[in-house]
């Protein structure tokens, strides 16, 4: 058997990128809402209203993926449609789209895993400091048990924050995303400081709240080095490169991570960041430090590193010319699917889960009406094969989610690059399931048997 039997095979969305409607009903605005706004945020000036109208049509995205054979689904929750403020009032009407979306989902076979936090923090929370508010960590609590009230019933596997290196790093200091803020590196700690915090305290709230056994982690970044060859030395420098992070940056593994896992800051990183690094009050540490059932990462490349031949540090390689690139310009490089599984689990000991991986590509409906996107294929073949021969090395891997089940929103590139196994066509709305799709759906019903190796 090339995968366990029990491996979780899914597709990953989230909601600002799909679901459009953001005031329908009672929902209130969120950062990415305001940042939409702001001149030239988004390369081709659109914005979330409309997305894929998943809002209003959950039912037939459900019914499409039952027919892709889809299994898994990893969603999140759009906190200000829960609560319009991001405190106090819940939107009962807002609340009860995940109720029926869960339903559907269910009724279709499909198991749901839901990320409580995907990025689209409620404006008014954003006036009143946002994740710079040591507060928010409270806010999140509270809306977290609102949410594990509601659904945990239903839902067995959470994930609290996504990619935190994004919101915090791509938002809060280089004002590519939302909120769109530049500050400076002591309160982009202090902010990230407030974040895991949060996702430490949504975490109690699952394990006290939950009505049935639940499996919790989160989904931040993976971003692995690869070693140049297999020689040890390589390995280890790759080994590294991937625990250290390269200067004042919150691109990172071990920042995000060792709090989570091991309740500490790395030391490596408090000594380089300096008088930059958050003072931790009472009892933080362990609050972040919750038990965890996996490890999750987003995983879509890795940068190939070698051991210096004279000093024996790690060095990074330059990708050779002409790699394969994504439209994002991400180099193509299948071993990041070995290697970030493989070091991630020797260091945290928890099993991996792949919580994001997939390309973006410019797709379009050919002349035949269907979509052909063969590098997508090759690319996932190549990522999975990765994948397998580390679990074949003994590294546990429970689960693979591709983002995305369907084109969406991409952030400030709007709608020009594609990640979805289904084409949407944003005048119509039309779904149009791609090649990958039906691929995917062979190699779920193999269980990876299929794949081109
Ligand atoms: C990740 C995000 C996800 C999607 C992919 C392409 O960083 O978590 O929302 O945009 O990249």
């Amino acid at each position: 058997m090339p995968f366990p039997t029990n491996f979780q095979w899914g597709v990953a969305t989230a909601s600002y990128q799909i679901e459009g409607a953001p005031y329908m009903v009672g929902g209130g605005r969120s950062v990415w809402d305001m940042f939409c706004e702001r001149p030239g945020a988004i390369n081709d000036a659109s914005n979330g209203d409309v997305a894929c109208d998943h809002f209003n049509r959950y039912k037939e995205d459900s019914a499409l993926m039952k027919e892709l054979g889809i299994p898994n689904y990893r969603l999140s929750i759009s906190w200000p449609r829960v609560m319009p403020e991001g405190v106090g009032a819940v939107d009962q009407k807002g609340l009860a789209f995940y109720d029926k979306l869960v339903d559907e989902l269910l009724e279709n076979g499909i198991q749901p895993h839901v990320t409580l936090f995907h990025w689209d923090l409620p404006y008014e929370l954003y006036l009143k400091g946002g994740w710079l508010n040591r507060d928010s960590a409270d806010w999140f609590a509270d809306y977290s048990q609102i949410v594990v009230d509601k659904l945990s019933d239903r839902v067995a596997s959470w994930m609290t924050l996504n990619e935190p290196q994004c919101f915090i790093g791509l938002g809060m200091q280089s004002a590519l995303h939302a909120p769109g803020d530049r500050l400076n590196f002591k309160e982009v700690l202090l902010a990230g400081h407030h974040a895991m915090l949060a996702h430490g305290k949504a975490v109690q709230v699952i394990r006290a709240r939950s009505a049935k056994p639940s499996r919790v982690g989160w989904a931040p970044v993976g971003a692995p080095s690869i070693p140049e060859s297999n020689s040890q030395a390589d390995i280890d420098a790759a080994r590294e490169a991937t625990f250290s992070t390269p200067g004042k940056t919150v691109w990172s593994n071990t920042w995000w991570h060792d709090p989570v896992f091991f309740g500490k800051y790395p030391d490596l990183e408090v000594e380089m960041f300096g008088s930059d690094c958050p003072v931790p009050k009472a009892g933080d540490m362990e609050t972040i430090c919750q038990p965890l059932d996996f490890y999750g990462a987003n995983i879509y490349n890795g940068q190939t590193v070698r051991s210096n031949a004279a000093s024996g540090e790690p060095e990074s390689v330059p990708h050779h010319l002409g790699i394969g690139r994504t439209v994002y310009h991400w180099p193509v490089t299948p071993d990041a699917l070995y290697w970030g599984p493989k070091f991630f689990y020797e260091r945290y000991g928890k099993p991996i889960v792949i919580t994001e991986n997939g390309l973006g590509l410019s797709d379009w409906v050919a002349l035949d009406g269907k979509v052909h996107d063969p590098q997508r294929i090759d690319f996932l073949s190549r990522y999975l094969g990765s994948l397998e021969r580390a679990i074949d090395d003994g590294v546990e891997i429970d689960g693979y989610f591709q983002w995305s089940l369907m084109d969406n929103f991409e952030w400030y590139e709007g709608y020009r690059f594609r990640f979805g196994l289904v084409h949407v066509n944003y005048q119509t709305q039309e779904r149009t399931p791609k090649d990958s799709a039906y691929w995917y759906r062979d190699v779920i019903k193999s269980n990876g048997a299929s794949i081109n190796r």
